[in-house]
């Protein structure tokens, strides 16, 4: 079994539809008022580069709805990108924690710190994706299939810039069979590299995905998805630039329309509203995107009990004489 989860295209389609069908299953159990300690005792260690609203409050909770602790080691909060390096700070964290996630700015790093760890590490996003955001919004598509359809059969249209969010979806729709559409300017395409793993993706699921700045390529969809225009980071474009590029491509009534009857509409949010979708759009009964946004918890706890369940537990045998032990030695040495 694959320790870390850093990119989705190192699965195989039953893999990730098995953290799916677990995730939703952890998900109804709870709803249902059952929360199973799944990882009670171990704790995460969260690292984030970046600021970050929803992996971090979804991966927390996630660790205390199932008995565990999750510690949040923010930007500037230890010594990673200091003097320590990425693999001394991997070594470390292997003694300390039992999972590791990171958010980090070059997806380098999360590679260079699943290295060095022995321990599971869970991409929480890079420059390069977003693999997490996948499994939340293939729960969300999987809540939400049109009448009759099954997973394969959908078209999911991407619209905007080919930002680490449009790459993933790309990924993971490809793999699971589906029909992925990027519908963006040429000059913020998914490129060559990408394209190659589509295509890996594609002969091996039956899938299919097009790459195209023409509008009738949105049409059929049964999600239409967007994500910020700007790129995050330090490409971030001023908005006068990113206006003039992408206004053909924001998501509004019109391009809904385009889409199959009873469409919804999709975003990982943050969202700049008015800019890459309207108030109307995202405000609708049509968008899922709070919905998705809920699903990134559902998305953790599936995560994190699929990366420790190999993890060997002890048998009731081994604790009751661990406990023999310690309970003699506290009452011969230390309160006698
Ligand atoms: N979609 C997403 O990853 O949101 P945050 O940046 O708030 O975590």
């Amino acid at each position: 079994m694959i320790k870390d989860f850093i990119d989705t295209n190192r699965f195989t389609k039953q893999e990730l539809l098995d953290i799916i069908e677990l995730s939703l299953a952890i998900k109804k159990a709870i709803k249902n008022g059952y929360y199973p300690p799944l990882m009670k005792d171990k704790t995460l260690g969260m690292i984030f580069q970046q600021s970050s609203t929803r992996t971090r409050v979804s991966f927390e909770t996630a660790m205390s709805q199932m008995g565990g602790h999750a510690q949040y080691l923010g930007p500037g909060m230890i010594q990673l990108g200091g003097h320590e390096t990425i693999g001394d700070t991997g070594k470390v964290l292997s003694k300390l924690v039992d999972i590791v996630m990171a958010r980090v700015i070059t997806h380098s790093t999360v590679e260079e710190l699943a290295e060095s760890c022995s321990i599971p590490v869970i991409n929480g996003m890079s420059d390069y994706n977003h693999p997490t955001q996948e499994i939340g919004d293939l729960c969300t598509i999987a809540e939400h299939l049109p009448q009759g359809k099954r997973l394969e059969d959908c078209k999911v249209v991407f619209v905007g810039d080919a930002t680490q969010v449009c790459a993933s979806l790309a990924f993971i729709t490809t793999k699971l069979g589906m029909h992925f559409v990027q519908y963006g300017p040429k000059t913020h395409q998914l490129g060559e590299t990408h394209r190659a793993i589509l295509d890996a993706n594609c002969s091996l699921s039956g899938g299919s995905y097009e790459i195209s700045d023409d509008r009738n390529s949105v049409k059929g969809a049964d999600f239409i998805y967007t994500d910020v225009w700007y790129g995050l980071y330090e490409n971030e474009m001023p908005k006068e630039e990113r206006v003039r590029v992408f206004h053909d491509y924001q998501v509004n009534r019109e391009l809904m329309q385009l889409g199959s009857i009873g469409c919804k509409f999709l975003h990982c949010l943050p969202a700049t509203r008015g800019e890459e979708v309207t108030d109307e759009v995202l405000d609708s009964e049509s968008s899922l995107c709070w919905e998705q946004a809920g699903n990134r918890l559902t998305a953790m706890r599936g995560l994190l009990v699929y990366f420790t369940r190999c993890r060997k537990g002890h048998s009731e045998l081994q604790i009751a004489a661990a406990k023999e032990e310690l309970d003699r030695f506290l009452c011969c040495r230390i309160f006698k």
